[in-house]
């Protein structure tokens, strides 16, 4: 008896249980089906390098990336139309003598114009690696995934050219499942090794950041191979890049009015950012900035029309600034000012080169004083370039780009005594001014 009294519970508690589970599977059916915030409407490859097929899922990032192509806007100091540095600044001629700098030296543009400006450009010959590849297109990530960056660097840029058939895209940027950003570039990846750090730590705002250091950093070619290397592992300012590269022995090419063995300097727009900046320091991000959350009717988005700021100041910088006409304002009179000083450095640098040049000349020249007078040369040039081939005729960091600025024109002007010390007589000024 108390056995069947069991029984009968249990078969009512599964039958309770039985026409519960039925109910709620009937319901079920009857339920539209799950909608989420972003459909994926395609499934997009790892790495794919075509921003078009990305763009099915995200059409609002990918037409404002093709806006890229044309927003050819000129600002007081930078902007996309890609006018030449060497007309507006001749004394660069003399700076830059004996080197491919001298050809051809233009204003940057947007991202989509990478691989057209770069095929375009009188700096490539048939002896250049495919190395200056490396910060133009969408489908490198694929390239350096599938044969190894040491590959990639060792090939010529004209065996390269065939391979590659897109600009920048989302494929540099993004890791295509997540969307997360991701670091890319090889090199980017062990230079944070170097220095001990590894980004998949870092925090999504500083990921903000260190996505444009895949490429907006200053870097050289190292050896035969031209392996893609950022000189960062003392550091990234400066004093430590400099350090690293006199260890090294590294140089580009010889001053042929000097005699000194020079260094170029890319586009450290990373490496001046962080080095302590006002915003830096506030924990803002190059994306703050430069791609700034813009409304296209419902939906909010990353702007992915990159450019410069001062175009689209409102959303820029209004964000976090009340007065957006002050603080434009600051910009100007920052660029003004470091203009200016940039000028003075290149006064000082075009008379060291001058005076140089006649004390090599000169019958009887101390040799082991004009070495000294031509590092002289090599350490203010690479610190004046730092601040020059960064983008943002110094905002991105005022007082570290004043400062820097001061010290090269310090340099130079020591380099012009030592050549009048290395040449035993002031009476070589006179020569050549
Ligand atoms: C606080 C805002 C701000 C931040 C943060 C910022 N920038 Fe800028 N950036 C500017 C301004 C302002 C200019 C100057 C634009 C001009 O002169 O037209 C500029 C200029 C540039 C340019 C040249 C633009 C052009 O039109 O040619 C590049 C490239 C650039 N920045 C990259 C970066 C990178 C990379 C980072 C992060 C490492 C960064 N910026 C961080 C405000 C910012
Ligand atoms: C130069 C680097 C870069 C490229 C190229 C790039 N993105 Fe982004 N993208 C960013 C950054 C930076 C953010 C802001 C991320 C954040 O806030 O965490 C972002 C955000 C996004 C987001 C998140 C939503 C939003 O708008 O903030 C999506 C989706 C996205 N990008 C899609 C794309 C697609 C699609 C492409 C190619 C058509 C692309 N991106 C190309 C850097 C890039
Ligand atoms: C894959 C390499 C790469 C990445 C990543 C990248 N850039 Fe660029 N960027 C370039 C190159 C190369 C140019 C110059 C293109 C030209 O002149 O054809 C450029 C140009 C620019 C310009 C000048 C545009 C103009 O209209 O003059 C700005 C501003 C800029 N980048 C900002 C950024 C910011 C901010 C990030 C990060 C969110 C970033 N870039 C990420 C390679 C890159
Ligand atoms: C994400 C927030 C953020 C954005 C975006 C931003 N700023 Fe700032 N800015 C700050 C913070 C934080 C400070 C430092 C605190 C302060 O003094 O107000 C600052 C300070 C400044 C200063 C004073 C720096 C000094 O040392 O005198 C200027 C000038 C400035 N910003 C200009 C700009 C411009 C121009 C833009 C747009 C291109 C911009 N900012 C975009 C947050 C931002």
């Amino acid at each position: 008896m108390k056995r069947s009294g069991t029984v009968i519970v249990l078969s009512v508690i599964i039958v309770v249980l039985a026409v519960g589970l039925v109910a709620v599977l009937l319901f079920m059916k009857n339920q539209p089906a799950p909608v989420r915030g972003v459909t994926p409407l395609v499934e997009i490859a790892q790495m794919e390098a075509d921003s078009a097929k990305w763009g099915l899922n995200f059409p609002n990032q990918y037409s404002s990336l093709l806006k890229t192509e044309t927003n050819n806007t000129q600002t007081a100091y930078a902007g996309s139309n890609p006018f030449s540095k060497l007309e507006k600044d001749p004394r660069l001629l003399t700076l830059f003598a004996g080197y491919s700098f001298s050809k051809e030296y233009n204003e940057d543009r947007g991202h989509l114009n990478t691989l057209t400006d770069v095929r375009a450009i009188k700096r490539v010959d048939e002896k250049t690696h495919a190395t200056c590849y490396s910060c133009k297109s969408a489908n490198n990530p694929g390239l350096w995934d599938e044969m190894g960056m040491a590959a990639y660097d060792k090939m010529l840029f004209s065996e390269m050219t065939p391979r590659l058939n897109q600009p920048i895209g989302c494929a540099n940027c993004h890791e295509a499942n997540t969307m997360k950003l991701i670091v890319t570039n090889p090199a980017l990846e062990e230079a944070l090794e170097a220095q001990g750090k590894d980004w998949r730590t870092f925090t999504r705002q500083e990921m903000r950041t260190i996505v444009c250091a895949n490429c907006h950093v200053e870097y050289y070619f190292k050896g035969d191979d031209k392996y893609l290397v950022f000189p960062w592992a003392k550091g990234t300012r400066i004093e430590q890049i400099s350090e690293f590269y006199q260890d090294i022995e590294f140089i580009d090419w010889t001053h042929p009015q000097s005699g000194t063995p020079m260094i170029k300097m890319q586009h450290p727009d990373y490496e001046l950012f962080s080095a302590d900046s006002t915003h830096f320091k506030a924990g803002v991000s190059c994306g703050d900035c430069h791609m700034p959350y813009t409304r296209d009717g419902a939906a909010k988005f990353s702007t992915h029309n990159v450019h410069s700021p001062l175009l689209n100041a409102e959303a820029a910088c209004g964000a976090c600034h009340t007065d957006v006409e002050y603080v434009t304002g600051r910009v100007s009179q920052i660029q003004n000012q470091v203009w200016a000083t940039m000028e003075a450095t290149e006064d000082a640098l075009v008379d060291a080169i001058q005076t140089l040049e006649a004390a090599a000349a000169t019958a009887g020249v101390d040799e082991t004083i004009l070495a000294e007078g031509r590092n002289l040369h090599r350490e203010s040039q690479l610190r004046w370039d730092f601040i020059a081939a960064e983008s943002s005729m110094g905002f991105h960091n005022p007082e570290e780009a004043l400062r820097i600025l001061a010290d090269a024109t310090n340099l130079a002007r020591q380099a012009q005594i030592k050549a009048i010390e290395a040449a035993g007589t002031p009476g070589i000024l006179q020569s050549n001014q």
